[in-house]
């Protein structure tokens, strides 16, 4: 059998690790709203409309924060039509999903459904057709205590206290031509840097991202950062990434090794960001916000502008299967192991478009494939992560050339003392045996450990078998002296838990 090793010492630290990595998005498009989060009448509803079982399954999930309310949506939408009287509330054309918007939930209604979910906001401004006023008018109808127009909108609506949101994104995608107003790097960066100045005046508590790319293949990829973070630069504290992959003519091998390419696109928008700091001369380090990624398979949608105008479609409502379960766990491991710069992550979208979350109009919720690895890292990936020392046999791939076999990101809590590996086989021949060198950490024992993996990596769950693809507990895996092998099959995702012998 191959083998990989692994050596892991909580003497090399890459930093820690910020909750905000286990971020979702939820945007009005399809069904992630609309019969998604919220389905006034569904029997688990609560009275206001928002289904207790979602917020059940996102709990589970472990997700820390969520981006509202897009996406592209947030191009064109005006969020004064989204509060108040619900009776009174316009319904809209949604022209970035062509769909009808009929505003019975807003801002208000995101700001409950996330105390009920326990996860912290983070809204977009609508920097394509608006600017500068609309994002401060919202930001004091947000944050303002009272005693001003819009705080006292807001408490008129029923919120006395402010919704105290931290977290904003300067618009969304600004670089991508089918954006409602697109605008280019320059124009962008202008626009944003006046925004985020004029919101900090309003509340200098808050954290504000800047549009990176929409993706790294983008013919501005490169040249948009710098320009962009030249204006910016002072003003904001997050760059976003966006990414999304998918399976191309049936070449698994490559697919299980998108997450090189996710690893690339960091490294590069760091590289950009540091670039601009060098010029500026600046003492700041810009963070990351890598606040929409995900498997997507782009491919089979035909876009938006085939859709008539309908209520909550059935847009991008993606299967997962085992083999994306991997990949996607991919993606998790290569974001813990650049915990140091990125700090912000968000798994797009939450429930039904892209989404781990899946649901029926009046009917259940169930769990998709990558629900698994996306709960058990946000659970176990605790305190700092760690270095990961890997020797790994290496496979070929169309797309990337040759690549590890094993992929692999630790992660470790002083305060317990507990240590948390997350492995990939992206393999999809081989088992491969994993011996990981524990001498930097004597006195560990297994507490938990994990496997994804099928001898059907096709198998997805489904409303009628919502659970034919779960995560299996495995025993019998010891730490026995400095060292712990297991093997990794091939197409596999491994999670394991270990604690010193005084915190069983
Ligand atoms: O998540 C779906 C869409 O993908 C978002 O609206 C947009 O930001 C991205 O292109």
């Amino acid at each position: 059998m191959k083998h990989a090793e692994l050596t892991i010492d909580p003497a090399f630290s890459i930093g820690d690790i910020d909750r905000r990595l286990f971020g979702s998005f939820v945007e009005h498009m399809g069904r992630c709203v609309y019969t998604g989060v919220f389905e006034p009448g569904h029997p688990d509803a609560e009275p206001g409309g928002l289904r207790r079982d979602v917020v059940d399954l996102v709990r589970e999930l472990g997700v820390t924060v969520v981006r509202y309310p897009g996406g592209n949506f947030v191009s064109g939408y005006c969020w004064e039509d989204g509060v108040g009287p619900v009776e009174q509330r316009p319904s809209r054309l949604d022209l970035a999903w062509r769909s009808i918007e009929p505003n019975t939930f807003g801002l208000g209604e995101f700001m409950e459904w996330t105390q009920l979910a326990g996860v912290e906001p983070m809204l977009a401004v609508n920097l394509g057709t608006r600017g500068v006023q609309e994002a401060v008018d919202l930001l004091e109808y947000a944050n303002y205590p009272k005693g001003t127009k819009l705080s006292d909108l807001r408490r008129e609506h029923g919120n006395a206290e402010p919704f105290d949101v931290r977290l904003w994104c300067l618009g969304n995608e600004m670089d991508g031509p089918w954006q409602i107003g697109h605008k280019n790097a320059q124009e962008y960066g202008r626009l944003a840097a006046e925004t985020a100045k004029a919101m900090r005046l309003v509340d200098p508590r808050i954290e504000l991202v800047a549009c990176g790319s929409s993706n790294r293949q983008m013919p501005t990829f490169g040249s948009w950062e710098a320009t962009v973070l030249d204006e910016t630069y002072d003003y904001v504290d997050y760059i976003s990434l966006h990414a999304y992959y998918e399976q191309h003519d049936n070449d698994l091998a490559s697919f299980l090794a998108t997450s090189v390419d996710m690893d690339g696109f960091i490294k590069d928008v760091i590289a950009t960001c540091d670039h601009v700091r060098a010029k500026r001369r600046s003492r700041k380090t810009m963070r990351l916000s890598f606040d929409e990624w995900n498997i997507w398979y782009e491919s089979r949608f035909e876009g938006a502008h085939n859709q008539s105008w309908d209520d909550a479609p059935r847009l991008i409502e993606d299967d997962y299967t085992v083999s994306d379960a991997v990949a996607f766990g991919g993606y998790l491991v290569t974001l813990l192991n650049h915990a140091d710069r990125v700090a912000i992550a968000c798994q797009a979208q939450l429930v039904n478009v892209i989404a781990p979350i899946r649901t029926e109009p009046g009917g259940p919720a169930w769990r998709q494939s990558i629900f698994h690895p996306f709960a058990q890292a946000a659970r176990l990936a605790r305190g700092k992560a760690l270095q990961v020392s890997l020797r790994s046999p290496e496979h070929g791939t169309a797309a990337y050339g040759a690549v590890d076999s094993i992929t692999a990101a630790a992660s470790y809590d002083e305060s317990t003392g507990s240590l948390s590996l997350f492995i990939v086989n992206r393999s999809t021949t081989d088992p491969i045996e994993v011996d990981i060198d524990l001498r930097g950490l004597p006195g560990l024992q297994v507490t938990e450990h994990q496997l994804i993996h099928d001898n059907d990596p096709t198998a997805r769950n489904r409303a009628e078998a919502p659970d034919r693809v779960v995560s299996h507990a495995q025993e019998g895996v010891a730490v026995d002296g400095d060292h712990l092998k297991f093997t990794a099959p091939a197409i596999s995702w491994t999670a394991l838990a270990l604690r010193p012998e005084a915190h069983q």
